[in-house]
């Protein structure tokens, strides 16, 4: 096959060249926006007058129709066309001839590539919102449901203090909020048009870059050639807010993964979403959330390796550039499979109330309501944090729960305390009386419950 760029050569590229440098097994997913960037070229090339409008309506049909093959899976792929753009543009010319020739008057396969990868990131920020918000709405939706069960919080893996289950549920609604907001943030630096940069320093033709950007829906032109052909600067933004998402996604897995535990036995998780053993017949596996636990890491890693891809690159475009797309595919690709599961794993999963209840009481998770109820009375914190460290050493060695000892015994310890001290002794009372904003008691929780109903739309 010979080469769209072949005029200067006089022998063939050796076919160990050609396997080497192919993208076309890793960015044929980029035909979709490759034709909506060229015909939106094309348009702009006939309104110009670089080319006729009949010319422009031929290249655009055609255009359509190889997408079609290329969607049905009718094109057959040669590492020889090296990647998506040059296995467009040549079945457009085998089709066209001398006005498929035309198409790529005034731009370059540099800008052409970045506009395709900046057109396919931008839709798949919009994919990665939808899947959050369904994530953030599985959760809101066991919220009233799961509204008066008391959970321990834990600080350093040990029982802290007592909060509602559904301050847990939101909790992961806060964070993947942020990680939305970190994807409107990228998708404003996304959606800046490089193309008619053309190789890296622009064109001698009299293209309109501001329309080609406003067909293809670009917030604004980058108005510096050179930096916008050697730019994945979005790239790297765009793998870090994925990678914050992975690292929610694990520490959410890690978690629920305790909690199934035998130890825990807080939660059990749908038969669909786990898998068993092929020894041990008693199994069931959390193996899902194990994985996305795992996959974390290679969102990760696709960060570090954009960074290494740019770090020292001279301007403009280099061929190094055409392994940005394995790191950010294999990063959207993987929080992706991770995303759409895990709303269903969340939905599907049963409290277990009555294991939970039966060893809440355990842990001492009031004894911080009960120094602030000492504080209440006019006892200074450091004080009462004194008393009532005494006092759960005198439950130890007693086996007792604090609510277990006895007015006098409370009393011994400090004359402040009066009988009004057992509403806020347990655990069930000690979350209750949680008030400050954004606590883990239970009105609090109500209130941001309905805040989040609200802002979902539920
Ligand atoms: N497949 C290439 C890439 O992904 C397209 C750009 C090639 N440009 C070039 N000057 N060889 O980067």
């Amino acid at each position: 096959m010979s080469k769209a760029w072949g005029g200067r050569f006089t022998e063939p590229t050796n076919a160990q060249v050609e396997l080497f440098t192919e993208s076309i097994s890793f960015d044929a997913r980029l035909a979709e926006v490759d034709v909506r960037g060229s015909k939106a070229h094309a348009e702009m090339l006939s309104e110009v007058g670089l080319i006729s409008a009949e010319e422009f309506q031929q290249i655009s049909a055609n255009l359509t129709e190889i997408l079609g093959e290329i969607q049905r899976g009718e094109m057959e792929f040669s590492p020889s066309l090296e990647d998506i753009h040059m296995h467009i543009e040549s079945a457009l010319i085998r089709r066209l001839g001398d006005v498929g020739r035309k198409l790529h008057t005034g731009r370059s396969r540099n800008d052409q590539v970045s506009t395709d990868i900046r057109l396919y990131i931008r839709d798949c920020i919009d994919v990665i919102d939808e899947l959050l918000q369904q994530f953030q709405a599985s959760f809101v939706s066991r919220g009233d449901a799961d509204i008066d069960i008391v959970l321990p919080g834990y600080t350093h893996m040990q029982r802290a203090q007592p909060v509602s289950a559904t301050h847990y549920w939101l909790c992961w609604c806060e964070k993947l909020q942020r990680d939305r907001e970190r994807l409107v943030d990228c998708r404003k630096r996304v959606n800046v048009s490089p193309l008619g940069c053309a190789a890296l320093a622009g064109s001698t033709l009299p293209i309109n870059r501001d329309r080609t950007a406003e067909l293809l829906g670009f917030d604004s032109v980058a108005a510096n050639s050179l930096d916008v052909s050697s730019d994945r600067d979005y790239l790297v933004e765009f793998s870090s807010a994925l990678g914050l998402i992975a690292v929610h996604l694990s520490s959410w897995a890690e978690e629920w993964i305790l909690w199934c535990t035998t130890e825990f036995g807080f939660l059990t998780l749908s038969d669909a979403y786990t898998t068993g053993s092929s020894i041990m017949p008693q199994k069931k596996n959390p193996d899902v959330l194990e994985l996305i636990r795992g996959k974390s890491a290679r969102t990760i890693a696709a960060t570090q390796q954009l960074f290494l891809l740019l770090k020292g690159l001279p301007l403009a475009y280099n061929r190094d550039l055409q392994e940005d797309k394995l790191a950010a595919f294999a990063a959207y690709d993987t929080v992706r499979s991770c995303l759409e599961l895990a709303p269903a794993i969340v939905r599907n999963a049963t409290l277990n109330v009555d294991r939970i209840n039966a060893r809440i009481e355990e842990g001492f998770l009031d004894a911080t309501a009960l120094m602030e109820y000492l504080i209440k009375q006019g006892v200074p914190m450091r004080s009462g944090h004194e008393t009532v460290g005494h006092l759960v050493h005198l439950c130890e060695q007693k086996k007792c729960r604090l609510a277990d000892l006895t007015l006098e015994e409370l009393r011994a310890s400090s004359s402040t305390i009066n009988e009004d001290v057992y509403d806020i002794l347990g655990a069930r009372n000690a979350m209750t009386a949680l008030q400050s904003y954004g606590s883990g008691g239970r009105d609090r929780v109500v209130e941001q419950l309905n805040r989040w109903q609200g802002r979902l739309g539920m």
